[in-house]
């Protein structure tokens, strides 16, 4: 599937503006930069995995798109800060934090096995780091009177849970809960707060989770029965959706949460 289209209308889309994208390096986070930096954004790639930020921010420059790299792990109260600083001095303006990046390991089934630092590690990149994020890009939006900010929850907080996802859910539907109320709070300022809500999605992640390719297609096939849309989901299909919270026709659009799951639940 291509992005987006040469001659599309949404080629200017985001031109002018900046997007922070995290956990940019690849997967949902990488497709959702590619999709920004094709519209016009600049975009900054901001994911732990120095080396791909590099590769993924240098290939975007070799196609005309405009992207730096930036390393940082997103639980670091100070790094995030930094973050939000360095690239408002850089580009005067912040427009946009997509916020994809995540941790999704899977924990013995017993959450009497679950340790408690185990616990607290996913809420802090998956939960505490989405309000690090907030926090530190409202200035700079409320500055400039405009921003839009797009978390990411998932679809196994919509469905019935799964073992082993206790710690990983948990931080995922407060991930809704913050960003509802966020959205009361930066929306006087002219600045949105929305949640895309991913169904399973064929990331190089998802397909390495499993003990074979075997294993993997049966895990999607199982899951198609549920689904109304029977193909795979694929990392566009979250990231043209992201696009569109992101950007400025969506302005009436705030508090929500979007499933993106080719119909497998109806929240
Ligand atoms: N793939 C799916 O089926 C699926 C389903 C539901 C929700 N999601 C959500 O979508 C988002 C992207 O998923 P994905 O499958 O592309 O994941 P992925 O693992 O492929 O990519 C995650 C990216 O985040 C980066 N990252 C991890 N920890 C970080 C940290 N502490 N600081 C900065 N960067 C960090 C990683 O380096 C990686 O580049 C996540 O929020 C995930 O929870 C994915």
């Amino acid at each position: 599937m291509t992005d987006t289209p040469s001659g599309s209308p949404l080629r200017d889309r985001f031109s002018g503006q900046v997007a922070i994208v995290t956990g940019a390096a690849q997967g949902i986070g990488f497709a959702t930069a590619k999709v920004l930096a094709e519209q016009g954004a600049t975009v900054v790639v901001a994911d732990i995995d120095a080396k791909r930020a590099e590769s993924v921010a240098a290939a975007f420059n070799e196609q005309g798109f405009s992207s730096h790299a930036h390393a940082i792990d997103i639980a670091d109260e100070a790094a995030v800060a930094a973050l939000a600083d360095e690239t408002a001095m850089r580009y005067e303006r912040i427009d946009i934090l997509a916020h994809l990046a995540a941790i999704y390991p899977f924990f013995p089934y017993s959450l009497d096995d679950l340790s408690l630092s185990d616990w607290r590690r996913v809420q802090e990149v998956n939960l505490d780091a989405t309000f690090l994020l907030a926090r530190a890009v409202l200035p700079h939006m409320r500055r400039r009177g405009y921003g839009r900010i797009v978390n990411t929850s998932s679809i196994s907080v919509d469905t019935v849970g799964a073992p082993g996802l206790a710690t990983y859910t948990a931080s995922k539907a407060g991930v809704i809960g913050f960003t509802r109320v966020l959205a009361h709070e930066a929306g006087m300022d002219g600045i949105t707060a929305n949640v895309v809500m991913p169904g399973l999605i064929e990331t190089d992640h998802v397909n390495s989770m499993l003990d074979s390719p075997a294993a993997t297609a049966a895990f999607f096939d199982q899951h198609l029965t549920r689904q109304c849309v029977k193909r795979r989901g694929q990392p566009q299909d979250i990231a043209h959706c992201v696009a569109y919270l992101a950007s400025p026709e969506a302005g009436f659009v705030t508090g929500q949460t979007i499933n993106v799951g080719g119909g497998y639940s109806f929240a």
